[in-house]
């Protein structure tokens, strides 16, 4: 995977399956190439595993981004900042979406579906593909976060 790839992975609970499709098929007409990783059908199913199975595609390199839903963006954050190599952010404004990336360099979106509607989701995903990181005094920080999984 080069570091500018536009190949990103998706995952939800079943809270979130109409947002993060919407979200898929929004990025996808950018040119992304989408993992979306599912699940697809309506029945409830833990967060833990889908936030931790896309935070897997994004530490191996499989995809550079990824952004991941349940009911909060909490919960499945929480179990996506578990995997190694894993930066990922609760978004409900695009101010953090793009803070993020800029200042923490942020691998990982989460959005709450039950929090925000889709005219947000899709602008708060837009902002966070958009914005670079910023590198400089951020790079030592980044660094830090990352030496506390030792
Ligand atoms: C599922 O009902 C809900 O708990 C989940 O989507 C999420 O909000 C957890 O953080």
């Amino acid at each position: 995977m080069t570091a500018d790839n536009k190949r990103i992975v998706l995952s939800s609970d079943h809270s979130a399956i109409l947002l993060r499709q919407a979200i898929a098929a929004h990025i996808a007409a950018q040119g992304w190439e989408v993992v979306d990783i599912g699940p697809v059908t309506p029945e409830s199913t833990p967060y833990p595993e889908h936030g931790a199975a896309a935070a897997r595609r994004v530490a191996s390199g499989d995809c550079r981004l990824g952004v991941i839903l349940c009911g909060t963006g909490q919960g499945i954050m929480m179990a996506a900042n578990k995997i190694k190599g894993v930066r990922c952010g609760v978004c409900a404004d695009t101010f953090s979406a793009r803070m993020i990336r800029q200042h923490n360099d942020a691998n990982m979106l989460s959005i709450g579906a039950r929090v925000v509607g889709e005219g947000l989701a899709l602008d708060i995903v837009d902002a966070f593909l958009a914005a670079p990181f910023d590198g400089g005094r951020h790079v030592a920080r980044v660094a830090m976060i990352g030496a506390l999984e030792a």
